[in-house]
């Protein structure tokens, strides 16, 4: 028996109302009350606990002893006081475990916020699209092609053949065990973006105009300006009555766009033996505006890429696939560059290590 029910002192409205609105408020002090989980369990089995549970003294003392007339008031004031104690006792427990989860999980909103630092290009990337978009201007697409490569597309297409001592100017790195493969089949980390000319022109017949970013690798030891993985632009441009002049206005125009309408250009007599006759290009230092100075160590000129007017060998070993590469019919020219060596310029870098030293000291400045 729970003692602090009382008996009823009527049935009529106003005895209902008092003995129901004083258990009520008994109920909501004792729920305010409530401070952890005991007190929750305490509060539910004082209040709705099956045998000693005071609605279930309310229900067995007032509700069973009613007269007939009486029990429908009573039965919705028993129903609307349990309603009441049951949202008390959730409401208890929902509050005791919200408010320690509350404070592990609090924030003090007074510190301040992590910085979220912006993400940029790296200066590599930024300078190979930088080249990339002043080709695109003229009208170039983008060719790409894989980072390991056949010897045939890396050197034996492009015109050195097996032992030509051309080879040795690119010190290659190649894949293990691969004897059982003919020389042409074996696999190597690609010298240079040049063989990506070759898979081109076997995509498509000519007309060609393609600008070909990429990364390079060479056994080569590092130093301050040589690292044994690099970056290179290609381009190729082969249609009917394409002649050195056309490569002098492309290139000249392209450097203008890279450095400055100011920058002049010069070619010197060199070899590749992709492309027949073979040219070195030079540009006034764009330091010293071509007066002389340590950079362009007084010259006043500064060596900058590669180029030439293709080799018809090469263009044979194209007409294989796409008869359309006639010599006789169409002729090209060919550049390449290093892009490395154009961002050291452009941004001031004297060490070719820190494009890969991940130094967010030295990253952060292109921001
Ligand atoms: N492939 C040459 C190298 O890596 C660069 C080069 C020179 C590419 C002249 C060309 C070219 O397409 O015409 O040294």
């Amino acid at each position: 028996m729970n003692e602090e029910i009382p008996n009823l002192d009527g049935f009529d409205e106003a005895a209902l109302d008092r003995a129901f609105g004083q258990l009520e408020r008994q109920a909501r002090e004792a729920a305010v009350a409530v401070s952890d989980e005991a007190a929750v369990e305490a509060f539910r089995l004082e209040w709705l606990g099956r045998k000693q549970g005071r609605l279930n003294e309310v229900s067995s003392r007032w509700l069973k002893a009613a007269p007939a007339d009486a029990k429908k008031l009573l039965g919705v004031r028993f129903n609307a006081l349990k309603a009441v104690v049951e949202v008390l006792l959730d409401a208890a427990a929902g509050a005791g475990q919200t408010d320690a989860a509350l404070k592990a999980e609090a924030i003090d909103i007074t510190l301040p916020g992590t910085r979220r630092l912006m993400g940029v290009d790296h200066p590599i990337t930024r300078t190979l699209n930088e080249i990339t978009s002043v080709f695109a201007a003229l009208g170039y697409s983008v060719g790409v092609g894989p980072e390991v490569e056949t010897d045939f597309y890396t050197f034996e297409c492009m015109n050195f053949p097996p032992g030509h001592p051309a080879r040795d100017t690119q010190d290659t790195l190649v894949v293990a065990g691969q004897e059982r493969r003919s020389q042409r089949d074996r696999l190597l980390l690609r010298t240079h973006t040049s063989p990506v000319q070759m898979r081109t022109m076997e995509q498509q017949p000519p007309p060609v105009r393609i600008v070909i970013p990429g990364k390079v690798h060479r056994n080569d030891a590092a130093d301050a300006t040589h690292s044994p993985i690099f970056h290179q632009v290609e381009g190729l441009c082969v249609d009917t009555n394409i002649t050195f002049s056309d490569l002098k206005g492309t290139l000249d125009h392209a450097m203008k766009a890279l450095f400055g309408s100011a920058v002049k250009t010069r070619f010197f007599p060199s070899f590749f033996p992709f492309t027949e006759p073979s040219a070195d290009v030079q540009i006034s230092c764009i330091f010293c505006g071509g007066k002389g100075c340590r950079k362009c160590k007084n010259s006043g000129w500064i060596e900058l890429l590669g180029c030439g007017m293709v080799d018809p060998a090469v263009f044979a070993f194209a007409a294989e696939k796409q008869p359309g590469y006639d010599p006789k019919k169409i002729s090209g020219f060919a550049f390449g560059k290093g892009v490395e060596r154009i961002a050291m310029m452009k941004y001031g870098v004297s060490e070719i290590g820190s494009f890969y030293s991940g130094d967010m000291r030295f990253l952060g400045q292109f921001v």
